[in-house]
């Protein structure tokens, strides 16, 4: 499809998805605008595109930016994704993740900028009751960061029957992996994620990696994620802008690969990926994590035509470890 030629806004383009999905779109020839504050992103991830430093929380500086550009769709990455300091810290999440996006919404409606494509999350549908977990599971989410993400999508929906809104909500399971051609990759500070944990271990850059319970309901007692590639991610946010584009309705699509794997299978994975030893120590559960999610896609498939082009856990792996090595500064041995 031809890239519309009005530019895409990305808001937190600089950050670790946000990056993916500004590399995807300008490959397909699409011209993007970032917009971002570095609260978490990275100066080093702008390598295409244009840039426009400011903050959603400054309604000045977003109609600043609409009166700059004339956007055919905008991208939304600027959520903080903690989920423990979510429960310590709400009002940073509900003022940054939900008030924040009503500003950008806002000022969307006054420049009748109307398409929308939002980051949501797995944590919207809280602890599952059945799995795999398809849309029209129930949304209960069991934290302050997935109820963030849960009160947008309400909102998308009730501004998309009242006004001329339409938005496709992106509900990701655990993004992992970086990009092939390591110009870009996973670096968050503080780092709480399973996989950069474990090849930090696998690095010697920390001591050990911290199983979190070992006495779940799951065939080795560790909980079961559905780890997607972050490549794979940004391919289906290119296929729901062109959806969009193409002049369709709003719609909701999880994103995953519709396989679980338990913490010690990435743990075993990432040892036979990196040849090293990864010390582990097994220690009690996080509270508030769920057992198992994992992902149906189905609907991702029949509508978007996405497929995961990276559906093993090894290659999420071994992209993911290429570019940790370059981050700190190892050289590849091979
Ligand atoms: N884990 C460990 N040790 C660690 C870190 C994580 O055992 O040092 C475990 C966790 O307990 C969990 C699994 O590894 O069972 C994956 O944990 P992550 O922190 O990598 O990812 P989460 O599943 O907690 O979080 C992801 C997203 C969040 C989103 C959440 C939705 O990263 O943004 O899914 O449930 F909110």
């Amino acid at each position: 499809m031809n890239p519309a030629s009005e530019p895409i806004l990305i808001v937190g383009g600089a950050g670790y998805i946000g990056s993916h999905i500004n590399k995807g779109l300008s490959g397909q020839g699409y011209r993007t605008v970032v917009f971002d504050n570095f609260s978490c992103g990275h100066r080093e991830f702008l390598k295409w595109g244009e840039f426009v430093e400011g903050d959603l929380a400054d309604v000045g500086q977003i109609r600043g930016l609409f009166a700059q550009y004339r956007f055919a769709a905008v991208m939304h990455f600027s959520a903080f994704t903690y989920v423990g300091e979510s429960v310590s810290d709400p009002a940073k999440y509900y003022a940054n993740n939900v008030t924040n996006t009503l500003n950008l919404l806002n000022v969307m409606r006054e420049n009748t900028v109307n398409k929308f494509i939002f980051s949501s999350s797995a944590a919207t549908y809280g602890d599952p009751v059945e799995t795999p977990i398809t849309e029209t599971h129930p949304l209960a989410p069991i934290n302050p960061y997935g109820r963030t993400k849960l009160m947008v999508e309400n909102i998308l929906a009730d501004y998309s029957s009242a006004y001329d809104v339409r938005y496709t909500a992106l509900r990701y399971f655990n993004a992992a992996g970086a990009d092939p051609e390591t110009e870009v990759g996973e670096w968050h500070d503080p780092e709480t994620h399973l996989i950069p944990l474990v090849l930090d271990a696998a690095l010697g850059t920390r001591k050990n990696i911290q199983i979190y319970g070992t006495d779940y309901d799951t065939p080795d007692g560790t909980c079961v994620r559905d780890y997607i590639h972050v490549a794979d991610l940004a391919d289906a946010h290119i296929r729901a802008l062109e959806r969009l584009l193409r002049g369709e309705g709003s719609a909701v699509f999880n994103l995953g690969n519709g396989k679980g794997f338990s913490v010690r299978e990435v743990i075993d994975i990432a040892g036979k990926v990196t040849g090293r030893n990864i010390p582990v120590i097994e220690t009690d559960r996080r509270p508030g994590d769920p057992a198992v999610l994992i992902a149906d896609a189905k609907k991702a498939e029949s509508v978007l035509g996405w497929r995961p082009r990276y559906p093993g856990l090894d290659a999420i792996i071994e992209s993911a470890w290429k570019w940790h090595r370059k981050l700190f500064g190892e050289k590849a041995e091979d």
